[in-house]
């Protein structure tokens, strides 16, 4: 059955069913790869993804095609760990992580208290994502509760599957930061408000050990321990002088992880951006735990904080996901998070494979966040978000595509050359939300 609800894109369609391993090539019945594909939409929901040939025969007559067939088109891209409110300082100079926290974030982050900011802000910031073809993240708000429901009220106007949070920071930040006794009672509220309501969830998010008392974290936990559909965020040994404040902080402590561990906050919903300066006991733990990295590869070229280890997180069976970390990250665009790391890996002598990235980007990242049944792939009754890749975006990738003879060459390309020019529509909730101009 047709209705007026069904939508028709003929393209090439590139998606992953499972992890494509680490080989040169994708595992078998890995790749789902139609060079002459078939997207067909009803509604929110992919009603069916193959080829052209299979699907054709089922269309109603006269049915309005559209006709991508010099595109690419596929899934969504997710970005497990940004901070919307840092979108304006982006690019700010030459600090490592503490510093910069001091002279540029906290002080933009108090500007948050102004709702009117809150909601521009939150719309800037979508609109960004959209155009660099990103459809799901879990994002950070300021410690203000009204940060979170400007940016809530601004996805759900869009129909976005989206995760955030407040800020959980009651100690060592300026005083209109501090939230005291009222940031657990601000997060219920919110998690009230709006956890679970369409695609939107709660992400309870303390900022990290240092600026968190530990009454504060085993509030935060008991939250989750109350409803382990919540999801959590927050830093994990990024930056050496960061390390030294934690162990100075919390003498009694084992390590890092630990500080996290007697509060109840590592599950398998809990994403900790970063995980540097980790041992091989602390990976393992956060593997036993089912708990996930977000590898977040321009913010920690840019902070300078080291080179996150892939391969000693395979070792351990620990869980990474790829995140731009906006505003210490340079690049909102999921195609700049992939050639960050693939130098951050060349660096470890560990290069990526554009097979493990855009599997990352898409279905690992939904997986890693317990969200792959919804997004992550181009398959029947997953929903409708998706990007449309021009890969002739640019004359100098339409000139290294022409060279390539595989898609391993031309999504390697992508990876490396695109950008949001890229992006020539992003889909989501089956509605096209942006589209690029000319
Ligand atoms: N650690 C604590 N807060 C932050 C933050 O806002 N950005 C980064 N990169 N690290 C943090
Ligand atoms: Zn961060």
């Amino acid at each position: 059955m047709t209705s007026p609800n069904d939508t028709f894109i003929r393209a090439e369609l590139v998606s992953f069913a499972r992890d494509p391993g680490d080989g040169d090539s994708p595992e078998p019945g890995s790749l789902a790869h139609y060079p002459d594909g078939l997207l067909w939409l009803k509604g929110q929901h992919i009603h069916a993804a193959g080829r052209y040939a299979d699907l054709s025969p089922s269309l109603p007559y006269g049915a309005d095609v559209v006709d991508y067939r010099d595109k690419l088109i596929m899934p969504g891209f997710i970005d497990t760990h940004v901070h919307y409110v840092q979108l304006d300082i982006m690019a700010s100079y030459g600090r490592q992580l503490l510093d910069w926290l001091n002279d540029y974030t906290f002080p933009e982050e108090c500007r948050f208290a102004n709702h009117a900011h809150a909601e521009a802000l939150s719309n800037a910031f979508l609109d960004e994502m959209l155009r660099a073809g990103t459809t799901t993240a879990q994002v950070f708000g300021s410690s203000h509760p009204g940060s979170v429901n400007a940016f809530f009220s601004a996805c759900q106007k869009r129909q976005l599957r989206m995760l955030a949070g407040k800020v959980l920071m009651d100690r060592n930040a300026p005083e209109g930061l501090l939230d005291g006794a009222a940031g657990i009672a601000d997060s219920e509220r919110l998690i009230e408000d709006w956890h679970g309501q369409g695609r939107l969830g709660y992400s309870v998010t303390p900022r990290f050990a240092p600026t968190s008392t530990q009454i504060q974290m085993d509030a935060a936990g008991a939250l989750l321990r109350n409803d382990p559909s919540l999801w959590l965020q927050t830093h994990l040994a990024e930056n050496s002088g960061e390390l030294d404040w934690v162990a100075e902080l919390f003498p009694g402590s084992q390590d890092y992880l630990a500080v996290y561990e007697a509060a109840g906050l590592v599950g398998p919903r809990s994403t900790f951006a970063h995980g540097i300066h980790l041992d091989h006991g602390m990976r393992k733990r956060l593997a036993e735990r089912g708990a996930n990295i977000a590898f977040c590869p321009s913010s920690n070229l840019f902070l300078g904080s080291g080179l996150f280890d892939r391969e000693a997180a395979k070792e351990t069976g620990m869980a990474f996901t790829y995140a731009s970390d906006i505003g210490a990250g340079t690049d909102l665009s999921g195609f700049g998070t992939l050639k960050s790391a693939y130098q951050v890996g060349q660096l470890r002598g560990q290069p990526l494979t554009a097979w493990q990235g855009f599997y990352g980007l898409t279905h690992g990242n939904a997986k890693a966040l317990s969200l792959e049944h919804h997004i992550g792939q181009l398959a029947s009754s997953y929903e409708a978000d998706f990007v449309v890749i021009d890969p002739q975006a640019t004359s100098l990738l339409s000139r290294r595509i022409q060279h390539c003879t595989t898609l391993g060459e031309r999504l390697f390309a992508l990876m490396m050359l695109a950008d949001d020019r890229a992006i020539y529509e992003t889909w989501a909730g089956g509605q096209c939300q942006h589209r690029r101009d000319g």
